[in-house]
């Protein structure tokens, strides 16, 4: 089998590093890619928005199935493009791709299925805005409705601020066009899980539940970014949970979306809260998460592309997905500045990882004058797996003792038993700590 992966995070090197272990594989292209898909790949120069060309090369190297990682081309259509020339897809339609795409579509969806979901209201100008604020009495989230790179998302802790977070969203348009419709919603407290599950429009087979630490800094404070780290699977969401969750929501969201002409084929990921009065989904999203894939392809027994050509092909009923004992965890080593500024071009060393069971993903790295430099934001996602979750942070962990590169900042609470087991790895390496 050909196969097209698209995109170039950390997310695209953990599918294209499981996906070449496929015994199904011819040949495998990532574009772009990065250093560390071009490990395991054929990085093209072809950049994820461009549809065009993407669809042009697809039919001139006889690709048989394309894997697409990140929300804006399946929001912008790439899937259709590339299904209208007679290749099958792995993501989800750009209508299909709404429920991540547009929170107004998403939230309108939950409550015609009538989901648990946090109470909302959907606003397009200032004053209604403001007039929703006044009237409903309970504390808010401000959402921009449309694609805001994970930024989208204001938790004011007042009124004042919420009103600033309206003008921010709505005039002063800081997200752009995706801050032309806005949902005010109900601010919910719990616990989070990422619920993740591959479909083929009918049939769902749910991941090992997973978490995010969305936090830039230990002990969940400092600013939201886009993850500095996941593991899985998570103790939070136990194996009946997963069954509950599958039958009353991931099930239902992907026959509702059938029923209503827009089957969902892909990966649909449900962000879902545990609050005191039950499980509400916050969120759903029509991708593969980043950083959470990267401990699920460590996780993955069965063959991706087996399952990724069985979901574009609508035979996902037929196929058994294994998944392994232990568990897996992935730490973000992310560059000064981050997630405001990042500052780029530093020199990365350490990159030879002697463990096996623990894998260094690329996300924002290139090559310059044959070395490796941080490139982005979100470096590097060091991931290890193990019989449990503390053996798998501790791999993680001793792999990120090694890596260094100037200005580099990670959290050493990932699946919350990090702190001594970094300290110790440190001390070993003779690491300075970063983060202060
Ligand atoms: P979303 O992009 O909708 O997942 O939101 C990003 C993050 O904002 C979530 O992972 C939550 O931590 C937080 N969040 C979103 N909606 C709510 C809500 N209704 N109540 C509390 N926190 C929320
Ligand atoms: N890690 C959160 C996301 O991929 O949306």
């Amino acid at each position: 089998m050909n196969v097209l992966i698209v995109g170039s995070g950390g997310r695209e090197h953990a599918l294209a590093w499981k996906a070449a272990q496929s015994p199904r594989l011819q040949r495998l292209f990532v574009a772009p890619g990065n250093p560390g898909t071009a490990q395991c790949a054929q990085n093209i120069p072809i950049h994820a928005d461009d549809a065009p060309t993407l669809v042009a090369f697809a039919r001139e190297h006889a690709i048989d199935l394309v894997i697409i990682g990140p929300e804006q081309p399946l929001a912008a259509g790439l899937s259709d493009e590339l299904r209208a020339a007679g290749i099958r897809v792995f993501g989800p339609s750009r209508a299909a791709a709404q429920i991540e795409a547009s929170k107004a579509f998403s939230k309108a969806f939950m409550a015609r299925h009538h989901f648990p979901t946090a109470r909302y209201t959907t606003v397009t100008g200032v004053p209604a805005a403001l007039e929703c604020l006044r009237t409903v009495g309970y504390p808010v989230v401000i959402k921009a409705s449309g694609l805001a790179a994970g930024k989208g998302v204001i938790i004011p802790e007042s009124n004042a601020e919420a009103e600033a977070a309206l003008r921010r969203i709505m005039v002063a348009r800081e997200f752009g066009a995706a801050g032309a419709e806005v949902v005010i919603e109900e601010r919910l407290q719990g616990e989070e899980v990422s619920l993740l599950a591959f479909s083929d429009g009918v049939t769902v087979s749910p991941m090992p539940p997973a978490r995010d630490h969305k936090r830039l800094r230990d002990g969940d404070t400092g600013p939201n970014t886009g993850g500095m780290g996941a593991y899985a699977p998570a103790p939070l969401c136990p194996p009946d949970m997963v069954v509950e969750f599958t039958r009353t929501i991931l099930q239902p969201t992907v026959d509702g979306m059938r029923a209503e002409g827009v089957p969902f084929v892909g990966v649909l990921y449900a962000g879902l809260i545990l609050t005191r009065d039950g499980v509400r989904v916050l969120e759903f999203n029509c991708r593969f998460g980043d950083p959470e894939t990267q401990p699920l392809m460590l996780l993955l027994e069965s063959d991706l592309l087996e399952i990724a050509d069985a979901c574009a092909s609508g035979r996902l009923a037929n196929i058994e997905i294994k998944w392994k004992a232990g568990a897996a965890a992935c730490v973000v080593l992310a560059s000064e500045g981050y997630p405001e500024k990042a500052i780029t071009g530093r020199a990365i060393s350490g990159l030879e990882n002697p463990l096996t069971n623990a894998v260094v993903f690329h996300a924002g790295t290139r090559l310059e004058n044959g070395r490796v430099v941080t490139a982005g934001g979100r470096v590097l996602g060091v991931t290890g797996c193990g019989d449990s979750l503390e053996h798998a942070i501790r791999r993680a962990y001793a792999v990120v003792g090694a890596v260094r590169f100037e200005g580099m900042q990670y959290r050493r609470d990932i699946a919350d038993c990090g702190n001594g087991l970094l300290r110790e790895a440190d001390k070993r390496m003779g690491n300075g700590l970063a983060n202060g």
